[in-house]
């Protein structure tokens, strides 16, 4: 008999619609991405669905202009604490920039909503690639990809290393390039121990990432040959690391307009275009 293979089904919410005009259909609220009964809603449908988990992204930026398309407001971990007391036992997938944070505040956040959802949380890891972001946080421009995947790197350590402390209450210790870390994390473990690690960035340097310390990697490639690649490469990664390459889960992005019927969802899909 063939071994049982399981797929993974996440929701990832985008305000109210992966469409740049969802907000504007009739049978929803435009102001709906800032209200916290939007997300306890969709989660509940996900779990009633059996879904896995909701992912949401992060944005610490305005990157679209408010006055023709409302764009993320809420802060996702902020988002995810009302999913939790939601739902029961769906997944909490938050996104979070090694860029624009500091480990240690990050650990004490992801760490703490995991212990509060009962251990349900994942940190989806990036690295914000969005220029405009960088005015908010005192640089003049973002730096580029590989200094970002560096500080990355050490930023994934460090974070995962306070975890660890949390469970062992053993000091960590760590002087590095980016980071001076000497202490515990007050935080209790977790249910689960620590929160997932997810990874969503595409280019060699986030592929080497994953397959490094992710548990699941979001991907988006737009054909079959860039998705076995993607696969391939993490995978192989993984296990040049000495993991198990199957510990790296391969979440690939699929956008999907749902009716009722066949014919309803075709022409809801042309009612788009
Ligand atoms: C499915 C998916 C979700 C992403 N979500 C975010 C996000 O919430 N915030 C963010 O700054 N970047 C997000 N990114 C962008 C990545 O962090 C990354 O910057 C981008 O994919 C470019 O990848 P690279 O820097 O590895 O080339 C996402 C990427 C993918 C594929």
């Amino acid at each position: 008999m063939p071994a049982q293979r399981e797929v993974i089904l996440n929701v990832n919410v985008l305000d109210v619609g992966f469409h740049p005009s969802a907000w504007r259909a009739p049978d929803l609220h435009p102001t709906s991405f800032i209200d916290p009964d939007y997300y306890a809603e969709v989660a509940k449908i996900a779990e009633r669905g059996t879904l896995d988990a909701l992912f949401l992204a992060d944005g610490p930026a305005l990157r679209e202009d408010p006055a023709v398309k409302p764009t993320r407001a809420l802060e996702p971990t902020t988002v995810l604490g009302v999913v939790a007391s939601a739902t029961e036992h769906l997944g909490l997938i938050g996104t979070a920039s090694t860029t624009f944070n500091d480990p240690f505040d990050l650990a004490d956040r992801f760490l703490s909503l995991d212990v509060v959802s009962g251990g349900r949380v994942a940190w989806n890891v990036v690295t914000t690639f969005h220029a405009g972001t960088a005015h908010n946080f005192g640089l003049s421009r973002i730096p580029d990809r590989e200094a970002r995947y560096h500080r990355a790197s050490e930023f994934v350590d460090v974070v995962t290393a306070l975890w660890e402390s949390a469970a062992t209450r053993v000091p960590v210790h760590h002087d590095g390039e980016f980071f001076h870390v000497h202490g515990v994390l007050p935080v209790p473990p977790s249910p689960q121990g620590r929160p997932l690690l997810v990874q969503a960035g595409g280019s060699p340097q986030g592929r080497t990432l994953a397959g490094r310390s992710a548990d699941a990697v979001f991907s988006a490639e737009l054909t079959l040959d860039a998705g076995r690649q993607h696969y391939r490469q993490v995978k192989d990664v993984a296990r040049a690391a000495g993991r198990d390459p199957g510990s790296v889960k391969i979440l690939p992005g699929l956008v999907t307009v749902v009716g009722s019927t066949e014919a309803e969802a075709i022409a809801r899909y042309e009612d788009w275009e």
